[in-house]
């Protein structure tokens, strides 16, 4: 498949997205490069960077709000973080994640959510969890005219089904569920597939297997583009992270340094300095000295 032009202004899209599905030959210089984002300045900066993708996840219920896990996250405290991403956001893909609850109930209630996530939030694209159960509402989606990111795998929004965050697909039977889910999200019209902890050999037949795009978190190499959780990549998670969430910086150590400096700063009177400071006018200095004597 030949790769679709950036749009005039190189913002990537949905079509530009889909084209970038690959032969595994050509697979290596047409990766997706994808990360979850939280807030405005942070969509700035990896939007600048050129990252194809930013993921307003749900994740950020863990990363960001400190819960448990993603069960808590609601749809309106999705809603202040896509609309946070999108302020910073020029030329990646916006695709926002719909929370467990707002896709659960009926299938027009999760049309309504994921048109919300659209109008109020400017979600380019939703994600929704979960395989052979969706493909309805993928299909309902798609025709609402809202792409769809599938994800299987690992659906952190399943943990008390699935009993913790376990890698799926190791088993036969589990690796077949793990494939049957993914051709049905391609099939009900995703335009693209999250593969979450399973193993490389599977998430490469899978790859292989699909038309449209596969993003892989913690499924090896092979598949047609990577996502990581912005508070992994970036150091700032504070739990054990997972074996493939590589860290490229550590910005958890340098904020602590930073806070140190910035107590002992204050504490021995160092900060803020003069040119730190306002000054009053000729005439309010000279007020003041003439009140002083
Ligand atoms: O919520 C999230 O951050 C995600 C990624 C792990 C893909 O779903």
């Amino acid at each position: 498949m030949s790769r679709a032009p950036l749009s005039g202004n190189g913002k990537v899209t949905v079509p530009e997205i889909l084209s970038r599905k690959s032969a595994a030959e050509t697979r290596t210089e047409n990766r997706i490069t994808c990360l979850t984002v939280t807030d405005y300045p942070v969509a700035r900066l990896l939007d600048e960077a050129g990252i194809d993708i930013l993921l307003v996840g749900d994740s950020l219920g863990m990363v960001a709000l400190g819960y448990e896990n993603t069960l808590p996250v609601t749809l309106d405290e999705m809603l202040v973080y896509v609309r946070a991403a999108r302020r910073g956001t020029r030329h990646a893909l916006l695709v926002a994640d719909m929370p467990y609850g707002s896709y659960h109930v009926s299938i027009e209630e999760s049309v309504r959510n994921a048109i919300r996530l659209v109008k109020e939030g400017g979600a380019e694209a939703v994600k929704i969890e979960g395989g052979e159960r969706r493909i309805e509402l993928i299909a309902r989606l798609v025709d609402a005219e809202i792409p769809v990111m599938g994800h299987v795998g690992l659906t952190p929004q399943s943990v008390n089904s699935l009993g913790g965050f376990r890698v799926q697909g190791r088993a036969p039977d589990s690796a077949r569920q793990v494939e049957r889910d993914a051709r049905a999200v391609e099939a009900a019209g995703a335009f693209a597939v999250v593969l979450e902890s399973v193993p490389r050999e599977l998430a490469a037949r899978i790859t292989e297997k699909l038309s449209v795009p596969t993003i892989g978190i913690g499924a090896g190499p092979d598949c047609d583009g990577q996502v990581l959780v912005f508070h992994d990549f970036a150091g700032l998670t504070m739990e054990h992270a997972p074996r493939f969430a590589r860290r490229y910086a550590n910005l958890a150590t340098e904020i602590s340094r930073a806070a140190s400096q910035y107590l002992g700063d204050v504490r021995a009177g160092r900060f803020p300095s003069d040119a730190e400071s306002y000054h009053s006018s000729a005439e309010v200095r000279t007020e003041l000295e003439r009140q002083r004597t």
